[in-house]
């Protein structure tokens, strides 16, 4: 991370005989960050379940630190990402094996195929939904509770904290568009299927925001329909687009109403700030420098758990080229680019620009007009 990078290089600035600084490392912009989600931000989380869906063997992970850790790419995830942007010293424990006071920074609930619905995903195996990983939320809020000594303090302090929420790509991925084992498609248009959606989450969002949550960035659904695997599986059926459009304009239907279902909650729960974090790219991904943009770097399965990457076998050498490194999920590059933008986003939510602003600076700004 940054930050021990930034130590290593005191430290050898110390072996030069220089000073000790006393700014070492800054301080994180928000004291927790707190994540939910699917494998785009999963890291480890499934790794113990009864699934298809985990990532915790080679080549995943092959640029990461530790090797495989479960998380769906190459290297670091988005949730790794921001949580490094926020300038937090390690990355956010999964939920699974986070302990003791490391909880007090945060903690990632991210499953991989998880989503608002709680069936999503059941043809691959276990996996955490959003309804589960609200109620290991729940856990987390009594021991940060018994950690605080009472709930009073762990509010005040819940309610600092930033929480980001990236839902949704599994309901159309793992249930509205596998129509073999969802009857979903049969069910719902898909704008009832949009609405229905929607709802559950605007439910799901108010439990967290009466968790503590006051500062919660959400997800739009991403480009789901110009992944390698969806491309694979439906074709462009002879559009010049290079995604599938019956996908993108589903998923179109559920982002639209996302900002709107995001401002109705603002509205309706005192000091709630939800913002919403558009994850569709308005640019061409070559012109963003990729060379591959519709194929994967590894060797996608075509098997039981297709689309993620054959096990132990070697992936492309120039993973920076690649904007997918499975047939799903971004490589560590993309998101790298998903990461940065998702944190332009959610600058408002961040106590260092708005609350210094609130306190002193804005009377002596009054004073001084
Ligand atoms: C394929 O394209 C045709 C003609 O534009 C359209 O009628 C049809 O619904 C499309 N099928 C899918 C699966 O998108
Ligand atoms: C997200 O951004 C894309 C690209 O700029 C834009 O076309 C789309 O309308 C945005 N989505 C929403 C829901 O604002
Ligand atoms: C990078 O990957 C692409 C796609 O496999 C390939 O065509 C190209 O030759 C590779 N470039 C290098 C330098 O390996």
């Amino acid at each position: 991370m940054a930050c021990k990078v930034k130590i290593l290089y005191l430290a050898f600035l110390v072996l030069l005989a220089l000073e000790w600084p006393e700014y070492v490392c800054g301080e994180p912009q928000v004291p927790c960050y707190f994540i939910f989600g699917d494998s785009l931000v999963d890291n480890g989380n499934n790794n113990a379940l009864n699934t298809l869906n985990k990532a915790n063997f080679s080549p995943y992970g092959i640029d990461f630190v530790d090797g495989p850790t479960g998380r769906f790419t190459n290297g670091r995830n988005i949730a790794d990402i921001i949580a490094e942007l926020l300038g937090f010293d390690d990355y956010i424990p999964p939920y699974a094996t986070a302990r003791g006071p490391d909880i007090l920074k945060g903690v990632n609930y991210g499953s991989g195929s998880a989503g608002i619905r709680d069936e999503t995903g059941q043809q691959g195996g276990d996996r955490i939904s959003m309804k589960a990983q609200l109620q290991n939320h729940r856990v987390t809020v009594a021991r940060i509770t018994a950690l605080l000594g009472s709930r009073r303090l762990a509010n005040e302090y819940l309610n600092k904290c930033l929480y980001t929420v990236g839902m949704g790509n599994n309901d159309y991925i793992n249930n509205y568009f596998m129509p073999q084992y969802y009857p979903s498609s049969k069910l719902y248009t898909p704008d009832q299927y949009a609405a229905d959606l929607i709802l559950r989450y605007s439910l799901q969002l108010e439990i967290l925001y009466r968790s503590g949550a006051r500062k919660v960035g959400v997800f739009g659904v991403g480009d789901i329909g110009c992944t390698p695997f969806e491309l694979a599986s439906h074709g462009t059926n002879g559009s010049s687009s290079p995604c599938v459009m019956m996908i993108d304009d589903a998923v179109k239907l559920f982002n639209t109403r996302l900002p709107k279902m995001l401002d109705d909650l603002n509205n309706k729960l005192a000091n709630a700030k939800f913002i919403f974090v558009n994850e569709t790219s308005s640019e061409d991904s070559s012109s963003l420098g990729f060379k591959v943009v519709n194929a994967p770097c590894c060797k996608a399965n075509t098997q039981s758990n297709k689309g993620l990457c054959v096990p132990d076998l070697h992936p492309c050498s120039n993973r920076t080229e690649f904007v997918y490194w499975d047939g799903f999920h971004p490589t560590e590059t993309a998101n790298e680019l998903l990461a940065a933008a998702a944190y332009v986003a959610l600058s408002p939510l961040l106590s260092s620009r708005i609350d210094t602003w609130e306190q002193k600076d804005r009377d002596s700004y009054i004073s001084s007009i």
